[in-house]
């Protein structure tokens, strides 16, 4: 088991149901509600039923995926919680699921009658090293990736890898993009580690998850409110949350990961004519990424529409498109802005691979 320590909450790591048993004894919740997806209800919530005795909880199951992280659902999470009279003083919220569910679920508790009490027990690999940890909360709105949020921290964070049993490797390979950001944009060693990984089926993902989750605990801990250094955790995200947007409009939308991942090779390119990184980081990031993810169609991309989704940007300043690029793998630099033409170009770059 281990311990991380942020300013005003805990992320706990493994040995899962005796924390969380001693976190309930501890608090004595009167009610407790628990929001699922139609997959957590199935796979993880089942375990709970196994361990702990659930006649005071109420639980609020949704639909998966990130087309239903927006106001309706929230409206109905909401309505829920009136309907099951939970009050601010002995409520306790708790996200079982991916960062759907935990950015959405904390979003809709911190904001309930000024919020209540939340945790996060990530589901997925991403969850897991990312979504859970650093107090964004939020939705989608008007086709714009978590444009409406707060930021708000949980009473605590568990983290339990026996969750990732059950999910799809498609899922497992989407995680897998935040730990590879989170290596080139802060530890180059751990990036040359994992350019050694062929498999990502036979990983042992305990040893991957503290490494990748201290990265981000020491970003969010240093900048909570993203004022500058926790922008760094954006690399890939400018042109990856306009594509992955885009594509929720289409048949096949793509994960998040997967999104982020063509984000990458993109934003590499930026990081070559823009910050002078050198061309074997480009090319170790986009063999890796081809690698891993393959190549994918991107005829749905629409150069302007990108542009236009890139412009709403919360890192935004004025009218520039703000990127967080890489001067060399491990090494990041924040408020970075590209031309049209050159992030154009950028697009070009993975569409002619
Ligand atoms: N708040 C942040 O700092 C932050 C950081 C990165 C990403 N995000 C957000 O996280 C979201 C993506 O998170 P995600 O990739 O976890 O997506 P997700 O929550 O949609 O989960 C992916 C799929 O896996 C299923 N699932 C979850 N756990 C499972 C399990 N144990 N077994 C079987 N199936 C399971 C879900 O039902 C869903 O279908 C995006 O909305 C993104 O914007 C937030």
């Amino acid at each position: 088991m281990e311990i991380l320590q942020l300013a005003d909450y805990q992320i706990v790591i493994g040995d899962f149901w005796k924390n969380f048993h001693d976190f309930l004894k501890e608090n004595n919740y009167a009610k407790i509600f628990i929001l699922l997806d139609d997959n957590t209800e199935e796979h993880c919530f089942l375990r709970f039923k196994e361990h702990f005795l659930i006649e005071k909880t109420r639980t609020i199951c949704i639909r998966p995926g990130e087309l239903h992280k927006n106001l309706q659902t929230s409206q109905y999470v909401w309505q829920s919680l009136f309907d099951g009279g939970c009050d601010r003083k002995s409520s306790l919220f708790i996200n079982l699921g991916g960062g759907v569910i935990g950015d959405m679920g904390g979003f809709c508790a911190s904001t309930f009658k000024r919020g209540i009490d939340f945790i996060q027990i990530p589901t997925t690999l991403l969850s897991m090293v990312d979504s859970s940890i650093g107090g964004k909360l939020g939705i989608d709105f008007y086709d714009v990736k978590n444009s409406i949020g707060v930021f708000a921290n949980p009473k605590k964070v568990f983290i339990s890898t026996e969750f990732l049993t059950t999910l799809s490797q498609r899922e497992v390979r989407s995680g897998f993009a935040e730990i590879f950001k989170h290596a080139l944009i802060q530890d180059a060693e751990q990036w040359y580690n994992l350019l050694t990984i062929n498999d990502l089926a036979s990983v042992n993902w305990d040893t991957y998850i503290v490494p990748s989750l201290k990265i981000k605990q020491r970003i969010v801990e240093i900048d909570p409110f993203e004022k500058g250094l926790r922008k760094a955790l954006n690399y890939g995200h400018t042109i990856g949350h306009a594509i992955e947007s885009m594509a929720l409009a289409t048949k096949n939308p793509l994960t998040h990961g997967e999104a982020i991942a063509i984000g990458m090779i993109c934003e590499a390119y930026l990081s070559k004519i823009l910050r002078g990184m050198p061309d074997s980081d480009l090319k170790d990031i986009t063999d890796f990424v081809l690698k891993h993810y393959g190549k994918y169609d991107i005829q749905f991309c629409d150069n302007q529409q990108l542009i236009t989704l890139m412009k709403q940007d919360k890192k935004n300043e004025s009218d520039a498109i703000n990127f967080s690029l890489l001067n060399k793998a491990g090494d990041v630099a924040v408020n970075c802005t590209a031309s049209i033409d050159l992030i154009v170009e950028s697009l070009g770059y993975y569409r002619g691979l």
